[in-house]
């Protein structure tokens, strides 16, 4: 019976799926974050077949040279994979999935609910409130900015960003603008979005400006203190893609000097330690790390990472092999 490790507790949804393609599913006991060493140990170990991992799992050639040559694949539970270095993967002969699509909708959810939340001031209005500083209504008190009519800055136009860009154009009446490595012309003619040759220009025009690339080299501090100049003071800038992609104190000293109006940001420079300048700030939101997480999305992330071990199991291609 095919053995399969699952480096922390999940959704029970993904592990009925691997019971019932009949595999044996061994779990780490410890609801925690594995080390390197201790992942290595289990891998060794075990020689399991395939392991469903998390992003919190650093994969590197140690982790997938230790796996041994029956496992077939790593199924990362994340649409992001810069947790894996994918050839090192190739190298020990491992195939690596994500799970993308399944969680589209939800992440772009979050990344309205941290951009109306930040131009609204709800967090901000919440602990107000609770401190019992309402004494009234008052004609000036705790003003925001709307989001309509606005103009809307993606940065990375993949299946999050393009539908970030769809609910502030047809929900906002925004005017979205864009950049990719890739250009889209489709897109462009159902949103009446416009592309923009460089980051920059994005960073310029728009009002609010939402970034959806994934961490690579390129996009490592993609943006820093020199671009967040570059934004108007009124802007505000949201991220709910990786952490690295923004340099955390850059972005402490722009908010704390009124270099952009706020940001809001689900994911951090190096989780779980986060930017001690940032919590003091009341114009940043910060959540941790939760975009994706929806009860029904969470159960549909485990079962496409359950179909892609299936299927390479099966000598099949997995559906959403990372190459
Ligand atoms: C979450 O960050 C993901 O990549 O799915």
């Amino acid at each position: 019976m095919p053995k399969i490790f699952v480096t922390r507790k999940i959704p029970e949804a993904g592990i009925s799926k691997l019971k019932s393609a009949g595999y044996e599913v061994e779990i780490n006991p410890a609801d925690k974050v594995l080390s390197k060493d201790e992942l290595i140990s289990y891998l060794k170990k075990g020689k399991y077949d395939a392991a469903l991992v998390l992003l919190t799992d650093k994969l590197d050639a140690d982790v997938f040279q230790a796996a041994g040559p029956q496992c077939k694949i790593f199924a990362n539970m994340a649409v992001g994979f810069d947790n894996a270095d994918i050839e090192a993967a190739k190298k020990a002969g491992i195939m690596v999935s994500n799970t993308p699509g399944v969680l589209t909708n939800t992440v772009a959810e979050h990344t309205f609910a941290l951009m109306l939340a930040i131009a609204h001031r709800v967090a901000e209005a919440d602990r107000f409130t609770r401190a019992g500083k309402y004494h009234g209504w008052e004609p000036m008190m705790l003003l925001g900015t709307d989001l309509s009519c606005k103009t809307i800055g993606i940065l990375g136009l993949g299946k999050i960003g393009s539908r970030v860009a769809y609910h502030a154009v047809k929900g906002f009446n925004a005017k979205a603008i864009y950049y990719d490595v890739k250009r889209d012309e489709n897109f462009e003619r159902e949103l009446r979005a416009t592309f923009r040759a460089t980051p920059e220009e994005v960073l310029r025009e728009a009002d609010f400006v939402s970034i959806h690339v994934p961490l690579l080299p390129a996009t490592h501090h993609l943006i820093n203190a020199e671009r967040l100049r570059m934004m108007k003071p009124t802007a505000y800038l949201i991220n709910t893609s990786r952490g690295p992609v923004i340099d955390e104190k850059a972005l402490a000293e722009a908010l704390q000097n009124k270099i952009i109006k706020g940001a809001a940001i689900d994911v951090f420079e190096n989780e779980p330690a986060i930017e001690p300048a940032l919590l003091k700030l009341e114009n940043i939101i910060l959540t941790p790390h939760i975009a994706s997480a929806t009860e029904a999305t969470r159960d549909k992330m485990t079962e496409l990472a359950a179909e892609n071990i299936i299927a390479a199991l099966s000598g099949q291609t997995p559906p959403n092999l990372v190459r």
